[in-house]
C-alpha cells in the first residue's frame, strides 16, 4: 500500500513538521511526497490540504482522499478532485479543544466587555468605571453549527454557567443546551442570542447568508464571532450594523478574502477584533494517527467518521 501526501498548504496550516510525521508514522510504507510523485499508479491513499490543487497529479488506483482541514470546500471547488473517491475531512481532538479553547477566550472577551477598556486605553481615558456586566448564566450564546468544533466550543462554555443554544441543519439532543433547527427556528434563535458564534461549514446555502436582514434579528447590542469561514458574512453589512449600534462588538479570525487586503474597514475598526485565521490548527502529533486510523478502516472495509456529502457540501 502507498501512500501520497500533497504538502501544498491551505488556508490556516502553519508550515512544519508534517512531512516528518508522516514518514515517522507510515514509516515501513511507501511514502510519496509532493512534488516527487513518481508512482502514482501506486498511491492508494492521498493525504492533502483544503487548497485548490494545480497541477494535479492524476491517482489512478486511489481509494480514498483524507483531509488535513476541517473545512473541505475548496477541494470541492478544485477541477481537479476525482469525486468518486470518498473524501475524509478532518475530526480530530486537538482541532476541537483547540476550538473550543479559543471561543472560550473570544467569548470572555466580549462577555467581559475587553473591547471598551482597549478603546478607552488607546484614548488614554480612565473611563466610564464598571460596566454593567452580566453574569455567565444570565447571558446566551448562540452557536451556529452543532458539528464536532460546534458540540466541543459549547460544552466548554455551558462548563463556566453560560446558557447554550445551537442553531443547525436538523435537531440535535442535548442535555445543556437548546436546539434550533432549520430555515424556520432561525429567527427565534437569534432573537435570543446574546453572543453568535459561527460554527457552519462554508456551502452554497451558507455563502453570504450573514446579511443585513439576518444580523438585524439578533437582538440590539449582540455580538458576532466569526471562526468558520469569511464568506458566510456579507463585510459591509456587518460594518454597517457595528456602524449603526445594532451590533456591539466583533471578533474575526477568518476573512473572505486572506491575508485580509491592508485597505480593508477591519483592520482599524475599533470594535474589530481579529485574529490571522489560528482559531483552532490541526496539529500533527493527533492528525497523523486519525489519518493512520482512518486508513486501517478503509482497509477494513468500513467509512471513518467525517465522510463528505458532496451535494451537502461538507
Ligand atoms: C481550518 O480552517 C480548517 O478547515 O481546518
Amino acid at each position: 500500500m502507498a501512500i501520497a501526501y500533497d504538502s501544498r498548504l491551505g488556508i490556516g496550516a502553519a508550515p512544519n513538521e508534517w512531512e516528518q510525521e508522516i514518514l515517522n508514522q507510515f514509516s515501513g510504507q511507501k511514502v510519496q511526497i509532493w512534488p516527487d510523485i513518481s508512482n502514482p499508479e501506486d498511491v492508494e491513499y492521498l493525504i492533502l490540504w483544503n487548497t485548490i490543487h494545480d497541477p494535479w497529479v492524476d491517482y489512478p488506483n486511489l481509494k480514498a482522499m483524507l483531509s488535513l482541514s476541517a473545512g473541505v470546500e475548496q477541494l470541492l471547488r478544485d477541477p481537479n478532485i476525482p469525486t468518486d473517491v470518498p473524501l475524509i475531512r478532518m475530526i480530530d481532538i486537538s482541532l476541537s479543544v483547540g476550538m473550543a479553547e479559543y471561543v472560550m477566550g473570544a467569548v470572555m472577551r466580549i462577555h467581559l466587555g475587553h473591547h471598551f477598556y482597549s478603546e478607552q486605553k488607546a484614548k488614554h481615558e480612565w473611563g466610564f468605571g464598571q460596566l454593567d456586566l452580566k453574569l455567565a448564566k444570565d447571558r446566551t450564546i448562540g452557536i451556529m453549527g452543532a458539528g464536532e468544533l460546534g458540540q466541543a466550543s459549547g460544552e466548554m462554555l455551558a462548563s463556566a454557567g453560560f446558557r447554550i443554544q445551537y442553531w443547525s441543519r436538523s435537531r440535535k439532543e442535548f442535555d445543556y443546551a437548546t436546539s434550533y433547527a432549520g430555515d424556520g427556528e432561525l429567527k427565534t434563535f437569534l432573537a435570543s442570542t446574546d453572543i453568535l458564534v459561527v460554527l457552519v461549514p462554508l456551502t452554497a446555502d451558507t455563502t453570504d447568508m450573514i446579511n443585513v436582514d439576518f444580523l438585524k434579528m439578533l437582538p440590539k447590542g449582540a455580538s458576532v464571532i466569526n471562526v468558520a469561514r469569511g464568506r458566510i458574512i456579507k463585510d459591509e453589512d456587518l460594518l454597517a450594523c457595528l456602524d449603526d449600534g445594532h451590533i456591539e462588538q466583533v471578533i474575526l479570525d477568518v476573512f473572505r478574502k486572506e491575508p485580509l487586503p491592508a485597505e480593508h474597514a477591519f483592520w482599524v475598526h475599533p470594535r474589530v477584533f481579529m485574529t490571522p485565521h489560528i482559531s483552532s490548527i490541526t496539529r500533527a502529533e493527533t492528525a497523523v494517527p486519525t489519518i493512520r486510523s482512518h486508513i486501517k478502516a478503509f482497509e477494513n472495509g468500513h467509512v471513518p467518521k467525517g465522510l463528505v456529502d458532496r451535494t451537502r457540501g461538507y
